[in-house]
Formats: C-alpha cells, structure tokens, sequence
C-alpha cells in the first residue's frame, strides 16, 4: 500500500490547476440515468470515486466512453459520454455502496425513471453514522414504497412518482440531490423546502433543466420543480472543486507560500476566505482564478464552526484544524455537521498540536512548530490536513493509508512537488 512522505519547511511558489467538483460529477454522472440519451460530462476530475460511479452506472446499463482530445493524442478522460442504453437493472450492489455512499444517489433517478431501485445501505462510515432517513422520508412523501430487505432499500413506484410538498427536517445536500432528479419526472408540481444551496446542487439543477427539467429557486432553499414526461441528452461542464481550491489556499497559508490557483472561483468560497484572511491570509481574485499569501506575518487563531452552505463546509473542517495547530493564540472549532469528524485529532496530536476535544468541538492551542511522524489517513479530508501539516512541519512525515487521498484528490503529490515541496508517493515499508 502506497504512502505520502513529505519533507516540511518549504514555502510553496507557483501555480496550481483546480479540477472539476467530485461533489457535483457524482450526482451529475447518476442524472444520466433519466434519460436513454447521451449525457456529456466536461471536466471531470480522475479520481477513485469517479471511477466507482463509472462501474456502478456499468451495473445498471449505462454505456460510458469517454471523448474529449488530450493534448498529447488519445483522450483526456476528463469528458464522459454517457447513455443509458439498458433500462432493465435497478440494483445498486453492496459491494460498490461500501466503497462509496454517494453510491445512493442512483435511487431517485431509478425510482423515477424505472420505477424501482434497490439500493445496499451504506452501513456504519469513518465520519459517523450517517443514515438516509431524509432521502427515504421524502422519496415516500412523492409516493414510493419503501422496504428494507437483507440490508437493501427496495423502493417500487409502479405507478410513477407523485408531486409533494417536502418540508426536510434537516439540512442535507444528498438527499437534495435525489428528490431533484425524482422530481424532475414526477407527476406534477413538487416543492422542495429546506433544501441544501450547496453549488453542487445548483451544477446538478442547471445541468437537469438542460436537459429538460423545470427547476426554479436554484441557489435558494425553495426548489420548486415541475415534473416532465421525458428528459433528453445535454452537454454540461462540471463547475470548479471548491474543496480543492480551499485545501491548496490552507497549503499556501500553512507554508507561509504564494500560490496562484487557476481554473477556480472565489464565489463559491467566501466563508472559506474570510475565515483565512481573518487568520492572516492574503487572498485576491486573478484573471483566471485567485492568488493566495502568507508573507511574513504569522498566523492567528480564530473560531470556526461549520455549517451547511454558505457556512464554512465541514470538508474543510480538517484543514482549517490543521493551519491552527501552528497559528499564534488559541482557537475554538466546532464540527456541527457530523458526529465523529475528528479523527484526524490524535494524528496531528502525535505531531506535537496541542488540541483538546469536548464534544463537537475541538480547542487548539497553536504551537511554534509541528514536527514530523508516521501517520495513519483515516478519511478523505482528514488525510489532506495530514499533508498539510506535514508541509509545514520539521523533519519527515509519513502519512499511510493514502487510498482515502485518492478518491478526492487528483494527483496531489505532483501538484504540491511542481510548487516547490518535497514530496513523494511511495511504498509503504511492510511492518518489521
Ligand atoms: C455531502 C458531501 C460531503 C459533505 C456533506 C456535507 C457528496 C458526495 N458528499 O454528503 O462531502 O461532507 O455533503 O456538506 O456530495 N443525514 C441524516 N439523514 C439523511 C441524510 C443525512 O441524518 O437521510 C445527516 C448526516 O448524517 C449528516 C448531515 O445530515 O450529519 C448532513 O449530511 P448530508 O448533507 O446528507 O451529506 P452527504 O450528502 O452524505
């Protein structure tokens, strides 16, 4: 099993190029099941994740090829054709969900479009654990029969979906995304309240309504949808990773660098920005993306909880943690969105932070220096603030376990070695 292993001290200088949101391609990649037409997806990030969406979508009939030249001849990769172009399958096996929860998002396109869906429940996940009660709540609300059976959701809706008025009781972007796509072919007018205003769930609204759909209230809380009979093929660009774009500026910031990142928007990040130009960070639009700096200030401690968007996204709660171990002060970061997302606590721990957790929130006492250790990753975010910390540290980091790094970052070792670090992907020594 591969590892990172980074040598920290070195202020990174450079530019770096942002891919497509995972976030937003994974519900985009389950909208192709609403169609028998091709579905065109731009800029798409290689990473694992996609790649088990690519095989999932394969289990229910959906012929993905991809198009798109790389500039070196063959293709990029990065443009996805896909048609469903067998409408039998409705099962989403347990082998594939485990690997992935987003894994779910098939259910309300199969419900709408096949009117049924037997999809694996996720089971326990690192990050606490997060059931689907909202999706299969409001899924019933449009009509759906819903049974649990052998660790399966089997959803029926033989006689097609039914508008409702969804009121969420709570605030979730995946259950958003699979009532948006069961509506866009329900039968009449549904409203969707207390929805999640995520960007990705506005990439997912536009691309639907390109192909046909009547979403209104996209950036809102209130999506109001009006169900067609069909929806037919588009070609739809993937908006920038705004994870991506704010784990790099925490790289910057960390480093006491300056980086460019391009390809990016700075809109889609404001709770992000203000948070680090509160602790010290320049950050400052540029043509084609934002720059990012730390000179010689040093960096202060601040509060942070996160919340759902626009709040500060808890998928960069790790990395914020990650740039106060070694901020001057104190500061307080509360984990609002979900149980058990601090486990990335006792790695950083073992690099000489100085953190004390008390129920959802974590006081960071910032420390002069971090120095280098062997680490475990033991989600995806959590491992990013590992390497992170490990930038910025003394003396060598071994971050294992890198699998986690894979499924949401492209290529992050390269894009951090070609700014001026050192790091490098090898392979894990096997225990003595
Ligand atoms: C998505 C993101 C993930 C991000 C999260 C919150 C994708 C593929 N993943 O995950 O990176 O961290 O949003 O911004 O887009 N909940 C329930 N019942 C449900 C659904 C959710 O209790 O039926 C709870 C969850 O356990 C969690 C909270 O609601 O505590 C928010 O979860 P949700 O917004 O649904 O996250 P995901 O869509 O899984």
């Amino acid at each position: 099993m591969d590892q990172i292993v980074i040598k920290g001290g070195r202020p990174l200088r450079g530019e770096i190029t942002i891919g497509g949101a995972k976030n937003a391609a994974l519900p985009l990649m389950a909208a192709s099941l609403l169609t028998d037409e091709t579905l065109t997806l731009a800029n798409l990030p290689h990473l694992v994740d996609i790649t088990t969406m690519v095989h999932l979508l394969g289990e229910l009939g959906v012929d993905v090829s991809m198009a798109g030249d790389a500039p070196n001849g063959g293709h990029a990769g990065r443009v996805l054709n896909l048609t469903a172009r067998d409408e039998q399958g409705f099962t989403a096996p347990y082998d594939l969900v485990r690997k992935m929860r987003a894994s779910v998002l098939v259910l309300g396109p199969l419900l709408a479009r096949r009117g049924e869906a037997k999809v694996s429940l996720p089971g326990g996940c690192a990050i606490g654990t997060r059931p689907v009660d909202i999706h299969l709540d409001a899924l019933s609300q449009m009509g759906a029969e819903l049974d649990l059976e052998a660790g399966y959701i089997h959803a029926r809706a033989p006689k097609g979906l039914k508008g409702a008025h969804v009121v969420f009781p709570a605030v979730s972007v995946g259950a958003t995304e699979n009532l948006l796509m069961a509506a866009a072919l329900a039968e009449g007018e549904t409203q969707l309240a207390n929805a999640a205003r995520e960007p990705e769930i506005g990439d997912l609204a536009q691309c639907l309504n390109a192909m046909g759909a009547k979403i209104e209230g996209i950036g809102t809380d209130v999506l109001r949808i009006q169900g067609v009979d069909r929806l037919h093929g588009a070609t739809y660009s993937v908006i920038p990773d705004r994870i991506e774009t704010g784990t790099y500026a925490a790289a910057a910031a960390i480093t006491g660098g300056d980086l460019v990142l391009k390809n990016t928007r700075l809109d889609f990040i404001d709770s992000v920005i203000d948070v680090l130009a509160k602790a010290g960070v320049s950050i400052t639009e540029e043509e084609d993306g934002i720059r990012v700096k730390r000179a010689n200030n040093q960096l202060t401690g601040i509060d942070v909880s996160t919340e759902p968007y626009p709040g500060f996204p808890t998928d960069m709660q790790a990395q914020i943690m990650a740039l106060m171990c070694v901020a001057d002060g104190a500061s307080l970061i509360t984990e609002t969105i979900f149980e058990n997302r601090f486990m990335h606590v006792p790695e950083l721990s073992r690099m000489g932070a100085d953190i004390t957790v008390h129920g959802s929130s974590a006081m960071v006492r910032g420390v002069p220096r971090l120095h280098g250790a062997e680490l475990m990753a033991t989600d995806l975010r959590a491992s990013v603030s590992l390497v992170l910390a490990g930038l910025a540290a003394e003396g060598e980091t071994r971050v294992n376990r890198v699998y986690h790094l894979d499924r949401g970052y492209e290529r992050v070792e390269e894009k951090l070695a070609a700014c001026g670090a050192s790091i490098r992907r090898a392979e894990a020594q096997p225990a003595a």
